[in-house]
């Protein structure tokens, strides 16, 4: 099921299948946004309800516009500063986009990815490409190939292989109040960049009611073992009783034979910690531990963006 051949993953999208695809931030469960059959088996065996939209990803700009309408000044100034890359942004929907996607919402969720090979993909199959996180509904999404074929065993035909994803986690969601970029969702595009080139943003990202991007509900991304967010992992684990505990850290191991320990990143690299993070997850989950204890991040750069999902990952369960 799991295959580099591009041409023939386009194929299937075209003949209204639904296909894995790698991204630059993490794995897609992909199909034309004109295939209605293949728009609504993502949602059944995602087990997302229908009132979530999905992301529509495109090759180019000019694709763009034919999906969008009356698009902020502020949007093309973002595209141009961060497309192609891990940045999705909420447009006003033209007639072209049908409402499965935006779940009837007046706007549609944008990306260009910043991996080439998807790119190709969308190109050659020649329409634009719908694709929510390839993971089950509030479980850690999949950053390599495997981990869509480990989710999705009969579902699925076929996952495209990009190799391991190179940012890790998901977009940073985009929308605009007027003229104002508002951010909401935290993602692979660092608040500090953003702000860099339009200066002080709005952050809307921690509605449960009703949220603009529903996929901000705090219940999600959620390993299926306990997992506990901690500012300091060595006293917290003077008070558990648990047997089998793992635990993540960014830099340094602490000082224990007993604990299965995981760095995200020797040098106390960021951007390599949010590669690394969901794969890290994904393994300590399988590895029949009580309790996952996590180290929160420095709060700068991506440190921000792996807070908000660790947190989240926390309240889960
Ligand atoms: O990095 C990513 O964004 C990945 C890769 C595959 O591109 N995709 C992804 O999709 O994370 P998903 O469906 O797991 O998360 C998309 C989020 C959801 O919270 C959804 O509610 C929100 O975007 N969203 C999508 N379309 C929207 C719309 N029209 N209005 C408001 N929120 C929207
Ligand atoms: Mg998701």
């Amino acid at each position: 099921m799991i295959s580099t051949d591009v041409y023939k993953a386009a194929d299937l999208l075209r003949n209204g299948e639904v296909v894995g695809i790698p991204t630059e931030t993490v794995y897609g469960l992909a199909a034309s946004i004109y295939s209605e059959k293949a728009v609504r088996k993502i949602f059944e065996i995602k087990q997302r309800p229908l009132d979530n939209p999905l992301i529509v990803h495109v090759a180019s700009i000019d694709q763009m516009e034919t999906l969008t309408k009356d698009v902020p000044e502020k949007a093309y100034k973002l595209a141009g500063a961060f497309w192609p890359g891990p940045m999705t942004l909420l447009l006003p929907k033209s007639i072209d986009v049908p409402k499965l996607i935006t779940a009837g919402k007046p706007n549609v969720a944008i990306r260009m990815p910043g991996l080439g090979l998807t790119r190709e993909l969308i190109a050659n199959s020649g329409v634009p490409i719908a694709a929510p996180s390839a993971n089950p509904f509030g479980r850690i999404s999949p950053t390599t190939a495997e981990h869509v074929a480990n989710y999705f065993p009969d579902a699925i035909s076929m996952v495209l292989d990009g190799g391991p994803c190179r940012s890790g986690i998901e977009s940073t969601i985009i929308g605009f109040d007027g003229e104002d970029p508002v951010v909401y969702r935290l993602g692979s595009l660092a608040l500090d960049e953003i702000e860099a080139k339009v200066g002080k943003v709005q952050l809307r990202n921690q509605k449960d009611v009703a949220p603009d991007a529903p996929g901000m509900l705090s219940r999600h991304y959620s390993p299926k073992t306990p997992t506990v967010l901690c500012d300091d992992i060595a006293s917290e684990i003077g008070n558990r009783s648990e047997e089998k505990i793992g635990v993540i850290v960014l830099q340094h191991k602490i000082e224990s034979e007993s604990l299965t320990q995981k760095v995200l990143s020797p040098q106390g690299d960021l951007k390599e910690a949010a590669k690394e993070l969901y794969a890290t997850m994904h393994e300590l989950d399988q590895a029949g531990l009580d309790l996952i204890l996590i180290e929160r991040m420095p709060e700068t750069g991506l440190g921000v963006s792996i807070n908000d999902r660790l947190q989240r990952a926390a309240q889960g369960k």
